[in-house]
């Protein structure tokens, strides 16, 4: 069931509070692959220069390596062309992108924009802010009790108002994955754009931006075995030649002077100022890290080994799982009843299990549950049936504890 990975993860060899650590909450971060670390480590070791900038040879040489990386992340979405891979800071710089660019004048007053319920706040937030700006509305596809999308009306809420569809394709909270391609089919029949939140996709699954369809797609590095503050933002390049520059500064213009500035084109136009060169090169490390694993594989063996955690969780008397779709990914959600999900959390750190405890970024969901959070404990291709036993165990160990 395993992959055999867990000896280029240097962070799992530790203990937390005297106890081996099981890390299970790879959903919020994963850890960090050694292939990674080490790249990152020698390119700042020898070429940490600017980049698009110097006339020098270190220059030279670290512009290589950053335009390596976007190649590395185009060729991991099957994207057309490099122009179309935007480095961003993470998920939610990416969709603050889209939404504040469409909002200069794009989007126009009663134009709608629709998300669905299970949206992690980076997608709900920025077109509220969107929204705001220019008079625009949201429409929202529900949930079903069991944590899928309700699309008994969406005939009535993807309409010839649509001018988005922004949708999270894996759900960071239950790990329902969605019928992306169905719901990306019935937006483009009415003329909106498309744009996935892919943040807990990508490492979980094969993603092809070019078999989904979608117009726009962003993930971050440090959920797919990456550094912390690199993202990027796929876009078709026909769209984003037509969008405006999100920020201003070095390195996105054509011409500048006081009476009038132009611009580069994608995706440079929207990479304003000195870039995380070394993210960068840390992110497509990872991807290649990834795919040399492969992504079938990592979706079959975490398939499984999910079957194995809820089907133990769900055999815990007084134990609610959250989130039951048979279509689901590497995370389950469970409250013991009566206890405070960070009460558990606490007594799971005393026992060396990494979990997330607490609303998820998703408070709508949440609300829908009727709950103030939950326990998320979620999988990655270092994760065995060792680290649910102990899991499982120490979930015992909580319910003696407030029983
Ligand atoms: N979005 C991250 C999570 O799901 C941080 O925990």
């Amino acid at each position: 069931m395993s992959l055999d990975v867990r000896s280029f993860f240097p962070a799992l060899d530790q203990k937390v509070h005297d106890k081996p650590l099981v890390y299970l909450d790879s959903a919020a971060s994963t850890l960090k692959a050694r292939p990674v670390i080490d790249a990152m480590q020698s390119f700042d070791s020898r070429w940490a220069s600017n980049v698009h900038r110097g006339a020098h040879y270190l220059s030279d040489q670290a512009t290589g390596y950053y335009e390596k990386s976007r190649e590395q992340v185009r060729s991991f979405l099957n994207a057309k062309e490099t122009g179309e891979i935007i480095f961003t800071r993470n998920t939610t710089e990416s969709l603050n992108l889209v939404a504040t660019s469409l909002s200069f004048g794009q989007l126009q007053p009663g134009d709608e924009i629709v998300l669905t319920e299970m949206e992690h706040h980076s997608n709900i937030v920025p077109w509220q802010l969107a929204a705001e700006r220019t008079g625009a509305v949201i429409k929202v596809i529900p949930m079903t009790d069991d944590g899928q999308l309700d699309l008994a009306n969406v005939d009535q809420i993807v309409s010839s108002k649509t001018k988005v569809l922004s949708m999270v394709y894996v759900s960071n909270a239950l790990g329902t994955i969605n019928p992306v391609e169905k719901l990306i089919a019935k937006a483009k029949a009415v003329g909106a754009i498309t744009i996935l939140d892919a943040a807990q996709a990508v490492a979980v699954m094969p993603v092809d931006v070019q078999a989904l369809g979608c117009d726009f797609l962003a993930f971050s590095g440090h959920k797919i075995f990456g550094p912390f503050g690199i993202g990027v933002l796929y876009g078709r390049k026909a769209l984003l030649d037509q969008m405006a520059p999100y920020q201003g500064g070095g390195s996105m213009i054509d011409r500048v002077s006081f009476e009038k500035t132009t611009y580069l084109s994608a995706p440079h136009r929207f990479e304003a100022g000195t870039p995380n060169v070394t993210g960068a090169i840390g992110l497509g490390e990872a991807c290649q890290f990834v795919d040399e694993i492969g992504r079938d594989k990592i979706f079959e063996s975490e398939k499984a080994l999910l079957s194995h955690m809820s089907d133990q969780l769900g055999r815990i008397s007084g134990l609610r799982l959250y989130g039951t779709s048979d279509q689901k990914t590497n995370v389950q959600s469970f409250l013991l009843e009566g206890v405070h999900p960070s009460d558990v959390g606490q007594i799971l750190d005393r026992e060396g299990v990494a979990v997330r405890t607490g609303h998820h970024c998703c408070q709508p969901m949440m609300a829908k549950f009727k709950v103030p959070g939950t326990i998320r404990a979620s999988l990655s291709i270092y994760s065995d049936e060792s680290d649910v036993d102990r899991l499982v165990k120490a979930v015992l160990k909580s319910k003696e504890f407030f029983e």
